[in-house]
């Protein structure tokens, strides 16, 4: 079986961190159509040390979602390490801490993606969490800065600091962060990661739009899991179709009913802490990967992106997945 420290998980697909994304709304859909392991999307971790911020809900877990890792960056290892303390208080079951983010902002700080260019920092940044918390840490890293060879240095030492340290497991996006989301993942160093450090818990990460895509990538590249990001976005079935494929079952998709079903439910599950319009403009995002599956897609996203009233929203959800059918 495949674990994470202590945290067994029942198969090798979990919901990547997105911010912005990854609420609990869905986290849980995910969690439903079969996800082992669920993350939030990055926190700052000076956030999680004000009494008062940490109180938000937006920063908690619920009683049904475990599995779940928080995720969280910053840019001073002490800070981290408290930060990791403060949400494992709050429940969650694992931390997991962010190397990765290419966001212009976060990298002016000296967050996220900038520390790929300082090993010694992620080391002690690792090194604090895991004395401070009774449970997994995990890191997740991308393939570089950038394409350099001092950044493909860098990239090793961390690897190599991590499997010596016996990090719980690694998480690795296939881009640099120069690159952002641009180009295809590279997963011929993700590859080539676990074939060096076979004993190392790894998980891939990059282009996993569907399910067979993502079975693929599991057998060719070796790893023991992959976080599923882009490809889950209005699109919980992506779990249900993996976990079948790896039982040797045909991937069913969903029915259309279906489709509209759980699209009005993720939708009201947005409406409780987004109430009106405010909700409808933040679906927005999640109704572009909901209509991908839809034969006329394309028609379909001018009304979908243009309405702006619940009840519309509602009407078009029930109107498009029954039209197509
Ligand atoms: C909108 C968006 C937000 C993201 N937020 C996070 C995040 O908070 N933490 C993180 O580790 N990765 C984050 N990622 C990166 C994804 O977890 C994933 O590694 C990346 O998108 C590559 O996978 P994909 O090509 O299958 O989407 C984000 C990606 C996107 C597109």
């Amino acid at each position: 079986m495949l674990k994470i420290g202590t945290i067994e998980l029942n198969n090798p697909f979990l919901q990547a961190a997105l911010s912005g994304y990854t609420d609990y709304p869905m986290r849980i859909l995910a969690k439903r159509f079969g996800c082992a392991l669920v993350l939030t999307g990055v926190m700052l971790d000076r956030i999680s040390l004000h009494p008062k911020a940490i109180r938000q809900s937006k920063f908690h877990c619920r009683a049904d979602e475990h599995p779940i890792a928080a995720q969280i960056f910053g840019d001073n290892p002490e800070v981290i390490a408290q930060s990791a303390v403060a949400f494992r208080k709050l429940s969650y079951d694992m931390i997991d801490l962010n190397f990765a983010c290419p966001v212009p902002k976060v990298l002016r700080r000296e967050r996220g993606g900038w520390l790929m260019r300082k090993p010694g920092i992620v080391r002690e940044a690792f090194r604090r969490t895991r004395d401070a918390v009774d449970c997994p840490v995990t890191i997740k890293l991308r393939i570089g800065y950038d394409g350099s060879e001092a950044a493909k240095g860098d990239f090793w030492e961390i690897i190599e600091n991590a499997a010596a340290d016996g990090v719980d497991a690694i998480g690795i996006h296939g881009r640099t962060v120069e690159q952002k989301y641009k180009g295809k993942a590279d997963w011929s160093v993700i590859t080539e990661v676990k074939k060096r450090f076979p004993r190392m818990t790894v998980f891939g990460s990059g282009d996993l739009m569907d399910a067979a895509t993502v079975m693929q990538r599991l057998h060719e590249s070796g790893v023991d899991g992959v976080l599923i990001a882009r490809g889950a976005i209005g699109n919980p079935w992506i779990f249900r179709e993996c976990v079948a494929l790896r039982e040797g079952r045909q991937a069913e998709p969903p029915s259309l009913a279906e489709q509209a079903e759980i699209m009005l439910e993720h939708f009201e599950m947005i409406q409780k802490t987004r109430p009106g319009r405010r909700g409808v403009s933040f679906f927005r995002k999640f109704s572009i990967g909901y209509i991908r599956r839809l034969p006329k897609r394309k028609k379909a996203l001018l009304p979908f992106m243009t309405v702006k009233d619940p009840a519309l929203l509602r009407e078009l959800i029930a109107e498009w997945f029954q039209k197509s059918s």
